[in-house]
C-alpha cells in the first residue's frame, strides 16, 4: 500500500562552522538541545499514553477515514458545492491540504470554499455566489462557542431555508465536540448530521480528524493517502535514532532559536504552488502553540512570517539580508514540480540568452538556490526542506512532521503547546461586546479600560465622535 515518502531536511546552514556570522549552533549547544528534546519526547509520550494528547494517533484511524470517505462519496452525488464555515484550526488545515495537492485543478470533487472570516463585504457575496440548492454547508467549531462561526452558520441557514425550505437540515453538517457546546446542542435539538472532534485534539492539530477529513474527502482529496503519509512520518519519528531522526533534529534546532539563543522571528520562504497555504497553516500552529507565558511569567514565542518565492525576493530579501539578525529561515519547496514547460529560445537580448530553450523551472530553482546563497552569505541561519512529491502522502507526512516539531519545541520551552488562553480571552471579549448574557461584568471591565486610554487620534473628513450625536 505504501509508496514511501521522500523528504530532504537539510540543517547544514545552521551549523556554527558553516555560518560566518556567529548565528550558527555550536556542537555543545546542539547536544544540550537534543537532550532537552529527548526529555520532551518522553514527557509527550507519557501524555499520549494518559490520553491527554491525541494528534500522534490520528494517522492510524484509517477505519474512521474510510467511513468518512464513504459518506463523502454519497455527498458528491447530491451536491456540486461545498461551503466550509470555520476559523483558525477549523479552516486552515483544510485549505492548506486542498491547495497543496493542487485544488480544483487536480482533484475532482465538490467545489470547495472555506469561509474563515466575517467580513460582511466578503462573506455575503460568497454566500450569494453559491447555488444553495446544490450546496452542502459544513460548519466546524470544536468548541461551538466561536462567535464568527455561529454568525456565519445562521446566515448560511437562512440562505438554505430560502433555497430549499424545510429541507435545509439535510444540507447542513456540524463538526464539533462529541458532547459539549452550542454546536453539539444544536445538532441534537435539530437532529442534524454531525461528526465529532476528539476532545484530546486541539483545533490547530485537528486536520486529520473530521475537521479536515470530511471536507477534504468531499472535495476529492484522497484522505486515506493523507493519513498514510502521516503514518509513515510517525513511523520515521518513532523508529529513527538520534540525529538521523528529522523530527528530533528539527526540534533541537528550532528550540535553540526559540529560547536558547532566541531569534524572535521565523520566516518560511516557500517555493511551489500551494505551499503558501501550508505556510498559513504553520503560522497558526507555530504562533498559537509557542507564543505563551512560562510558569515564571517570562514570555516565549517566535513570530511566524511568510514569504512567497520568488515574488517576495523583490520585497523582503533586502530586509532579511541587511536588516536585524533576529530571524531564522525555513525554505520549503517541492522536490519536483508538475509543469515541465520550456522558455522559447528565440527573442532574447544577448544578455538574457541563457534563459532561452530550457525549462522555466531551471530559473525557479536558481532563484531558490540564489536566495538561500545570498542569505547564507549574510550569515543567516537557514533550514531547507524539500518535499518529495506534490501529493496527499507527502502533504500528510509534512503536516504531521510539523505538529510533532511544534509539540516538542513547546514542551522543551516549558509551556503548554496545546492551549490558547489568549485566543479564548479574545473570543470572550468579542461575545461580551456583542451583548452575551452573563458577560456584563467583562463588558464593563473592557469599557472601563478603554475609557482610560488617553486619545491621540486624528480624523480627516469626519466629525469628532463627541459632536456626532448633535447633527
Ligand atoms: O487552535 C485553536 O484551538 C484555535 O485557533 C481554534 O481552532 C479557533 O479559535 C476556532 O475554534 P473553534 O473550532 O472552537 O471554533
Amino acid at each position: 500500500m505504501r509508496g514511501g515518502i521522500r523528504f530532504r531536511f537539510d540543517f547544514s546552514l545552521v551549523g556554527e562552522s558553516n555560518l560566518s556570522s556567529g548565528e550558527g549552533i555550536s556542537a555543545a549547544d546542539f547536544r544540550c538541545a537534543m537532550e532537552q528534546v529527548d526529555r520532551a519526547v518522553e514527557a509527550l509520550e507519557a501524555k499520549r499514553l494518559r490520553g491527554e494528547i491525541g494528534f500522534p494517533d490520528l494517522p492510524f484511524l484509517a477505519p474512521e477515514a474510510r467511513a468518512i470517505a464513504g459518506d463523502a462519496k454519497a455527498l458528491m452525488k447530491k451536491y456540486t458545492h461545498l461551503l466550509v464555515l470555520g476559523i483558525g484550526g477549523s479552516a486552515l488545515g483544510t485549505r492548506a491540504v486542498y491547495e497543496a495537492v493542487g485544488g480544483a485543478a487536480a482533484r475532482r470533487g465538490l467545489a470547495l470554499s472555506v469561509a474563515d472570516n466575517v467580513d460582511p463585504d466578503a462573506f455575503f457575496p460568497l454566500i450569494a455566489a453559491h447555488p444553495m440548492k446544490k450546496t452542502l454547508v459544513v460548519a466546524i467549531s470544536k468548541s461551538g462557542g466561536t462567535a464568527e462561526t455561529n454568525a456565519q452558520l445562521s446566515i448560511a441557514i437562512a440562505a438554505l431555508k430560502k433555497a430549499v425550505g424545510k429541507r435545509w437540515k439535510e444540507q447542513l453538517i456540524l463538526v464539533t465536540d462529541p458532547e459539549k457546546g452550542v454546536f453539539r446542542r444544536m445538532a441534537e435539538a435539530e437532529g442534524l448530521q454531525s461528526y465529532a472532534v476528539p476532545p484530546n485534539v486541539g483545533g490547530r492539530f485537528s486536520v486529520l480528524t473530521p475537521v479536515g477529513l470530511l471536507p477534504l474527502s468531499a472535495a476529492g482529496v484522497r484522505i486515506g493517502a493523507l493519513l498514510d503519509g502521516a503514518a509513515q512520518m510517525e513511523s520515521v519519528f518513532r523508529h529513527t535514532k538520534g540525529t538521523d531522526n528529522p523530527v528530533r533534529f528539527a526540534a533541537a534546532v528550532y528550540a535553540h532559536y526559540l529560547y536558547q539563543v532566541p531569534k524572535p522571528v521565523q520566516v518560511w520562504f516557500t517555493y511551489g504552488a500551494g505551499l503558501d497555504r501550508v505556510a498559513e497553516w504553520w503560522q497558526q500552529l507555530w504562533g498559537e502553540s509557542l507564543g505563551k507565558k512560562r510558569a515564571c511569567g517570562s514570555p516565549v514565542g517566535q513570530t511566524p512570517a511568510r514569504a512567497l518565492g520568488v515574488t517576495d525576493q523583490h520585497s523582503q530579501v533586502q530586509l532579511y539580508q541587511d536588516g536585524p539578525a533576529d530571524k531564522v529561515f525555513t525554505f520549503v519547496r517541492w522536490s519536483a514540480g508538475r509543469e515541465k514547460g520550456i522558455v522559447p529560445r528565440a527573442g532574447f537580448a544577448p544578455d538574457m540568452a541563457m534563459l532561452g530553450g530550457r525549462p522555466l523551472r531551471d530559473l525557479f530553482d536558481a532563484e531558490f538556490e540564489g536566495t538561500i546563497g545570498a542569505l547564507w552569505a549574510a550569515g543567516r541561519p537557514i533550514v531547507r526542506m524539500e518535499i518529495g512529491a506534490r501529493d496527499e502522502e507527502h502533504v500528510g507526512a509534512f503536516l504531521h512532521f510539523w505538529e510533532w516539531v511544534t509539540a516538542i519545541v513547546g514542551e522543551c520551552a516549558g509551556i503548554d503547546p496545546f492551549d490558547q488562553p489568549g485566543v479564548e480571552e479574545g473570543k470572550k471579549i468579542a461575545r461580551a461586546l456583542m451583548g452575551e448574557r452573563g458577560s456584563e461584568e467583562r463588558r464593563a471591565e473592557f469599557d472601563r479600560r478603554i475609557a482610560g486610554i488617553r486619545r491621540a487620534e486624528i480624523r480627516i473628513g469626519e466629525d469628532p465622535p463627541a459632536r456626532k450625536g448633535r447633527r
